[in-house]
């Protein structure tokens, strides 16, 4: 991407683009470090709308500030190392009331002093990233890395939302060259939401939202990273150029408020304190509502607040003396393995857990935990029998921390072999160098077909009622199906099927009846239905409108696929592997010649009605149209519909009987219209005006 401050733009047209860049990266500070919004949405897009076409049409406007610069750059094939100009340091530990009063001693010694003030705040569990800003704009972002040498992330950080591009703030107010630090975390309710779709998409899930945080920054594609809601929370002042002595630099308090000013998000439970009991009331009372949290923490941190101070302190090896780290302990219990079990899932990934003697953990009880993959096996050297430490990862997953201290084993016992074949097929297993998981390849592996024919059956996919898990197995063991397409040939061995466990004449009936009447299900829901690595309803969705049928997403190239707005490297790569496999193109064919072969005749919307991009709640009975029929009219056009109104919607299409949604609407200010006016628009003929009502109005 281009940065040039190239001056063939007329003055007035670079004028607006500065205007809009300041108001927009105002609002999203209002919105996602204040959490108070100024600008509605659509006054919000309206602004972004015309900043990019500006930007499109004078490509020399796109400057690394602007808020378009968040939606992620083009792909990069690794990161560059970026030397810290200030290492980026550890912190001492201390665990209890004793170990930080030591603590607190042995720097008012030093220092010849009877108490002096800190600050307490919390210790968020993510990554720690330094951002340099220059005359106020971000330059460059990198991770901590072994904290005298991390990666250039850049391109990532720019697509958070809380991390700004420009600071705001008086002249003068804001150092020429400086580097603010902070830490990047996932929210755990965010992490819950992404597992789901990992899974849904067939990719293994992530351990902890840590984990995924950190998976999420290190993504080369950084459209991707652009897509995890990531959130950051700013608390250190690093590499500073030019303003050393001012005013709101000279405690770590006032750096907390000048960031805060500048547009960073700080997190609000900080506090200045001036004694012992403050920080130990401080530590309790975060011990308390760590539970309520969004975020992970594991501890508090607890820093001498005068900078002046902070530097005669200085360090000790790696650690400050003038900050420490108040641990929280672990929530952890010991029990034993019973034994190891591998599970092979729908892509073939066989998942290590553990069959544990059930304990109670975080008020839990966990009888099996994840052992992650056979690398981390190995390295903690796991056996079955051996006493175990389990806790709650992120406390949600339960997982095998490490082998007990007390542990004693057996003159007999020998270290876990991994199973170099799937445990289902017998097939080798292949573990590619950069991924940890190890997988079984063969297309036919039972296990996986189990898996796959359960997905392909559910309710977000063909949803055939009656082919749940028993069934799934049965017929694959049992020879009755394998391949996918073979279901559709069960209808003539009616006879065969009754002698199924616990299927009767009706059972049989209506597993029939659902697998025909699958059928006719949509093409996107067949796509998805196949189980492709990658590939979720939203994506299959894309594909289908873009390629119409089977054959054609078969046939669609790597280019054809990059085109598709949402579809990136991984994606499209996943989707040319899928196909190149014999064993899927084989599928594919005989589910065509059975006749399962839906067509999408959507046309592709034309960029140009005015209802692509907007976003629709459709509510109440309409006369003239099911709301099915409204949706997809609605995403036939290149616009939205979605379930429940957020500020975000556009429109509230509102039939009679509306209820609770119309109130919800005018309560945020969303426009409501009829179902004319929703006609009209979609005809193109009228565009009902979005302004919205003042709250107090409605
Ligand atoms: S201060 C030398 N403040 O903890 C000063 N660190 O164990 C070190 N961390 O690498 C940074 N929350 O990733 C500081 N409020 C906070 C923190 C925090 C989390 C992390 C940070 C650092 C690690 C040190």
């Amino acid at each position: 991407m281009q940065f040039d401050s190239n001056s063939s733009v007329p003055d007035d047209v670079a004028a607006r683009a500065a205007e809009l860049r300041a108001e927009i990266n105002r609002a999203n500070r209002l919105y996602y470090v204040e959490d108070a919004p100024k600008l509605d949405d659509a006054e919000w897009d309206g602004r972004m709308q015309e900043l990019i076409s500006l930007e499109e049409a004078h490509p020399e406007l796109q400057t690394p500030d602007s808020p378009t610069q968040r939606v992620g750059a083009t792909p990069s094939s690794g990161f560059d190392e970026v030397v810290h100009p200030v290492p980026m340091l550890s912190l001492g530990n201390v665990f209890d009331e004793d170990g930080f009063k030591a603590w607190y001693k042995r720097a008012l010694d030093y220092l010849e002093l009877e108490s002096t003030p800190m600050v307490c705040e919390l210790k968020i569990d993510g990554l720690a990233l330094a951002i340099t800003y220059r005359d106020g704009v971000m330059e460059r972002a990198a991770t901590r890395g072994d904290g005298e040498r991390g990666e250039d992330v850049t391109a990532n950080v720019r697509t958070i939302r809380s991390v700004p591009l420009r600071l705001e703030g008086a002249e003068g107010t804001i150092p020429p060259v400086m580097e603010l630090r902070g830490e990047v975390f996932l929210p755990n309710s965010r992490f819950v939401e992404l597992n789901a779709e990992r899974e849904e998409a067939g990719l293994p899930a992530y351990v902890n939202p840590r984990n995924s945080a950190s998976g999420s920054l290190r993504q080369l594609d950084s459209t991707e990273t652009a897509k995890r809601p990531l959130d950051m929370f700013f608390y250190a002042l690093g590499y500073v150029e030019g303003a050393e002595e001012e005013d709101n630099l000279s405690s770590h308090w006032s750096i907390l408020k000048s960031m805060g000013a500048w547009g960073c998000k700080v997190n609000e439970l900080a506090r200045k304190v001036d004694s012992v009991e403050e920080v130990m009331d401080f530590i309790a009372n975060t011990g308390e509502q760590r539970e309520t949290l969004d975020y992970g923490i594991d501890g508090v941190v607890i820093k001498i607040d005068s900078i002046s101070l902070q530097r005669r302190l200085g360090y000790v090896g790696r650690d400050p003396r003038w900050a420490i780290a108040y641990k929280f302990p672990a929530e952890q219990v010991e029990t034993t393995l019973k034994a190891i079990h591998v599970n092979v899932g729908r892509t073939g990934a066989l998942t290590p857990w553990a069959e544990l003697d059930p304990v109670v953990v975080g008020g839990v009880t966990v009888g099996r935990a994840t052992l992650h993959n056979k690398d981390e096996i190995a390295r903690k050297d796991f056996r079955e029998g051996d006493r175990v430490v389990v806790q709650r990862a992120g406390d949600v997953i339960p997982q095998v921390v490490e082998v007990s201290a007390k542990n004693k084993r057996s003159a007999d016992s020998v270290p876990y072999e991994f199973p170099d074949a799937c445990p289902s097929c017998d097939t080798a297993t292949v573990q590619t160098e950069d991924e940890a998981v190890t997988r079984c390849v063969n297309a036919t592996c039972p296990a996986q077909f189990e898996r796959l024919l359960e997905h392909f059956a559910s309710r977000g996919a063909l949803d055939i009622e009656g082919l749940g898990e028993r069934v799934a197995q049965d017929l694959t063991r049992l020879g009755f199906v394998s391949n996918i397409a073979d279901i559709y040939r069960l209808h003539g061995r009616r006879e065969d099927l009754l002698e199924l466990d616990k299927m009767g004449e009706t059972r049989v009936d209506n597993l029939l009846q659902a697998i025909e009447a699958s059928r006719s299900q949509p093409l996107p829901k067949l796509l998805f239905a196949l189980g492709i690595p990658g590939i979720g309803s939203e994506s299959a969705e894309w594909l289908s409108r873009r390629f119409s049928s089977l054959a054609g997403v078969r046939d669609a190239t790597e280019e054809e696929l990059l085109a598709i707005d949402g579809i990136g490297p991984i994606v499209a790569t996943a989707l040319i592997d899928y196909f190149t496999i014999e064993q899927n193109r084989l599928v594919v064919a005989d589910l065509i010649e059975l006749g399962v072969n839906p067509i999408d005749d959507t046309p592709e919307p034309s960029a140009d009605h005015p209802a692509n991009g907007v976003t629709f709640v459709v509510t109440g009975r309409l006369e003239t149209m099911s709301r099915s029929e409204a949706q997809s009219r609605i995403k036939t056009l290149g616009g939205k519909a979605t379930g429940s109104i957020t500020k975000k919607t556009n429109y509230l299409v509102a039939g009679a009987e509306a209820g609770s949604k119309r109130e919800k609407a005018q309560r945020l200010g969303v426009r409501v219209i009829n179902e004319d006016e929703f006609i009209a628009f979609m005809d193109g003929s009228v565009v009902p005006e979005r302004e919205i009502l003042a709250p107090d109005e409605s």
